[in-house]
């Protein structure tokens, strides 16, 4: 049976380029997680797949998210490949290495118990290869989001990333997140959600005149992003209280304007591929999805 969002994710327990791997005990009871599986072992793509994932991963672990890999090689060509991947310049630092498991599935248990296999690739042997499947898993262990690749498109892991805050912000806040959204940009206010309950929950909201008159197209600013502090209060008075406090008024002044219109947040929110803080999460609304 193939596994469907909200499908609570089945254990399993496998060899790994770390040693033997219990799915459930790894993840935890608090963490999402984020399985990808690949073709093949000493194989381009997935190399610089795997690469980019270990340069990734502080991202993925600031989301609270747990990364698998999943190849159908051994545990002990695995760790001979990431020998490889370390060297491939696709980790970052050159210090970085794929610390994350990398499943073995030689036999494609796993594979098929997650419907991995993609009929039109096959190795030498004539066994189907496993495609660039990705599973999203949230901290229930239920199947939030998938994507599925063809062995010759490698993924976009920002990608990933964007649909890990999605999701985690879309569980917290009545919204919905619009096109080719990123953390800190507008979001729509969910179809079901009351006017006067978006306003207390999420502030004021902006609805989009549309030529049906309806007023669907509600949006409200993320309200899981924190603008950076980059002017703390103790620390203007502090410089405002020295000598040159007052010479430095004038720039001060216009940074705080700057400030206040968003110009931080918006250059922020724009600049596409650059870390930003993560969503605060502790801030609970006491809201449930209606
Ligand atoms: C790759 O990872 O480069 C790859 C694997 C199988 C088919 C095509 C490409």
């Amino acid at each position: 049976m193939p596994l469907n969002l909200g499908d609570v994710v089945p254990d399993f327990s496998c060899d790994s380029s770390v040693g033997q791997i219990h799915y459930y005990d790894y993840v935890g009871d608090e963490h999402w997680s984020i399985l990808c599986s690949h073709p093949s072992d000493f194989t381009p793509v997935c190399s610089t797949e795997l690469g980019t994932l270990a340069k990734l991963l502080p991202q993925f672990e600031r989301r609270n998210c747990k990364v698998l890999a999943l190849s159908c090689d051994s545990a002990e060509s695995h760790r001979k490949w990431i020998k490889d991947i370390d060297a491939s310049g696709y980790c970052g630092k050159s210090t970085s290495t794929v610390s994350y498991p990398i499943l073995a599935d030689e036999e494609r248990a796993l594979a098929v118990k997650f419907g991995m296999l993609d009929p039109e690739e096959k190795d030498e042997k004539g066994q189907p290869l496993t495609c660039r499947a990705v599973f999203i898993v949230d901290d229930h262990k239920k199947l939030r989001a998938t994507i599925l690749y063809p062995a010759t498109t490698g993924r976009n892991f920002y990608e990933i990333l964007r649909v890990v805050d999605s999701l985690q912000l879309t569980d917290e806040y009545p919204v919905a997140t619009p096109a080719n959204w990123e953390r800190g940009e507008k979001v729509c206010v969910t179809p079901s959600t009351p006017d006067e309950v978006a306003q207390v929950v999420l502030g004021d909201f902006s609805v989009v005149k549309v030529p049906s008159g309806k007023k669907y197209l509600r949006l409200s600013k993320d309200p899981g992003y924190k603008t950076p502090k980059v002017l703390k209060r103790g620390m203007v008075e502090t410089i405002l209280g020295t000598e040159y406090g007052a010479k430095l008024l004038p720039t001060l002044g216009r940074l705080v304007v700057a400030f206040a219109l968003g110009g931080f947040s918006s250059s922020f929110a724009s600049s596409k591929r650059k870390e930003k803080p993560v969503h605060t999460t502790t801030q609970t609304s006491g809201w449930k999805k209606i």
